[in-house]
């Protein structure tokens, strides 16, 4: 069986940015054998929140090499030139292009690596491979469409797996119920509320905030409850000084300070990405909400300081007992369907990786997003988006995606001198040549 020098989990932004840094290296004469496996059939950002009119939240600028090395064939830029658009889009006066064309753009990136990638493949579990003592390899599991178990063996892992929905306690026992999905299901599942007569969203995000909207211009005659614990939607911070948190030399001074600082960090700015849409949108939603006054209407309710305490699956609905946080008081209302606008959560790699447990002391990571783990067990495994407690908030986003790209590479190479010292032995002797 052939041994791959690394395996990336999941061929989302940040294992193509991963794959283009490494890609630049072979070109410099390194060679590394990567290979990505994808659950998608073919390559999708949030495909399922692809509304229209959503835009990007962060500069075109911060795209998978630019900050890394702007003179990439990879860069925003010069795909636009490839598609033959680049004066067009300065005409847009514009950093944030919508999210369609960003999707366009990483796919266009993701096909140059089509050899090196299988899709439709979910990772299931990845298990050890030991040599007497040591584990040298890592035996990577997972299954395709058709069921059939494929296995692949590596020197090394890039965990990019993204987010998994953060569904709330009061709806698991719910899950069977078709009614109620999330919002990473959005599109793919509305289609079959047409003209429901009442939808609530749960959440006060910018995908709540999306899906209020779309749900709005979607069906003239659904109500929709936008149900939210806090007291106010509040509008992400991307003021210039604020936004110096995402830039990639804050990830030092994230990493380097002690843990309550990083948790007293993540407090402060946690309003400038979490339940915090855009100002715009925002502001849309409250014309929405002012338009219904002047009209005299009540068809949407927008349920701040309220908390879903109970749902039920009834027949004609799901239940929510709803509880108001500023009277201290409950009742009930019934819905056609629910969107849980509640966000995401980061550890389900522990899932994936727990067959290696007994090989890390704790779940740290160094500087350079690797896990640590005991003398004995010699593959490195890079975590990306999965270390927001230590690298700060940019982890999640797109900000330093670039520049982690070749952190990890140069780590990587590092890692794999160790053990196999040709990586570099090559690049040296085609540098030469
Ligand atoms: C709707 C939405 C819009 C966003 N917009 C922005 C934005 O404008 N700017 C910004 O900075 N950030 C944005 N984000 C944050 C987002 O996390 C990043 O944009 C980016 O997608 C992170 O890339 P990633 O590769 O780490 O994760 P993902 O993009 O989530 O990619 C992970 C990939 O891994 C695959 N995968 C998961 N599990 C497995 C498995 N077991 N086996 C195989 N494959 C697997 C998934 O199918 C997916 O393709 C947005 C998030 C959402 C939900
Ligand atoms: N166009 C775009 O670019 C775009 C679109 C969508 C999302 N995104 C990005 O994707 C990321 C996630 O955004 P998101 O809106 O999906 O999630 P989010 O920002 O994490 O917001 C989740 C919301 O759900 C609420 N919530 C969580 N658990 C709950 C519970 N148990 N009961 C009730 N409410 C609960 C939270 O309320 P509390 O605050 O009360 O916990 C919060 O309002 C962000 O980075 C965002 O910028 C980008």
């Amino acid at each position: 069986m052939q041994i791959y020098d690394l395996i990336g989990i999941g061929f989302g932004p940040s294992n193509i940015a991963l794959a283009v840094t490494l890609e630049e290296k072979k070109q410099a004469g390194y060679h590394i054998d990567a290979f990505f496996i994808e659950k998608q059939p073919e390559f999708a950002w949030h495909a399922n929140m692809m509304l229209d009119n959503s835009h990007m939240q962060v500069s075109f600028l911060k795209d998978l090499a630019t900050l890394r090395n702007p003179a990439s064939y990879f860069t925003f830029i010069n795909y636009l030139h490839q598609k033959k658009r680049l004066q067009d889009f300065i005409n847009l006066k514009t950093f944030f292009p919508s999210r369609h064309e960003f999707n366009d753009y990483l796919a266009w990136a993701a096909s140059h690596f089509d050899d090196s990638c299988a899709y439709g493949e979910e990772v299931i579990e990845v298990l050890p491979e030991k040599s007497g003592n040591e584990v040298m390899y890592l035996r990577v599991r997972s299954r395709d469409r058709n069921n059939t178990l494929h296995e692949r063996l590596t020197r090394s892992l890039a965990v990019g797996i993204g987010g998994k929905p953060r569904i709330p306690d009061c709806f698991l026992a719910l899950k069977d119920d078709n009614r109620i999905f999330h919002s990473n299901d959005y599109l793919r599942r509305i289609r079959e509320f047409s003209n429901v007569e009442k939808i609530a969203v749960v959440g006060g995000g910018q995908s709540a905030a999306e899906i209020f909207m779309d749900l709005h211009g979607r069906f003239n005659r659904t109500k929709v409850d936008l149900i939210m614990r806090a007291r106010s939607i509040r509008p992400s911070d991307d003021s210039p000084f604020v936004n110096e948190i995402f830039n990639a030399d804050f990830t030092d001074f994230v990493f380097n300070s002690t843990e309550q600082e990083r948790s007293s960090l993540l407090g402060e700015f946690w309003h400038t990405n979490y339940a915090a849409p855009d100002l715009v949108l925002i502001e849309q939603i409250f014309n929405v909400f002012y338009q219904q006054k002047v009209v005299d209407s009540n068809r949407h309710r927008f349920l701040r300081r309220h908390e879903v305490r109970r749902a039920d699956s009834l027949s004609q609905g799901i239940q929510f007992t709803l509880h108001n946080l500023n009277d201290d008081c409950d009742f009930s209302a019934t819905y056609d369907a629910v969107v849980l606008a509640t966000g995401y959560h980061r550890d389900h790699f522990q899932a994936l990786l727990s067959p290696l447990m007994p090989f890390f002391k704790t779940l740290s990571v160094d500087r350079n997003y690797r896990l640590s783990a005991t003398s004995q067990f010699k593959p490195a495994i890079f975590l990306q988006g999965a270390c927001e407690s230590s690298h700060g908030l940019s982890d999640t986003l797109l900000s330093v995606t670039a520049i982690r790209a070749s952190e990890i590479t140069e780590a990587l190479i590092s890692s794999l001198n160790q053990i196999k010292p040709s990586v570099t032995a090559r690049a040296v002797s085609s540098l030469i040549a």
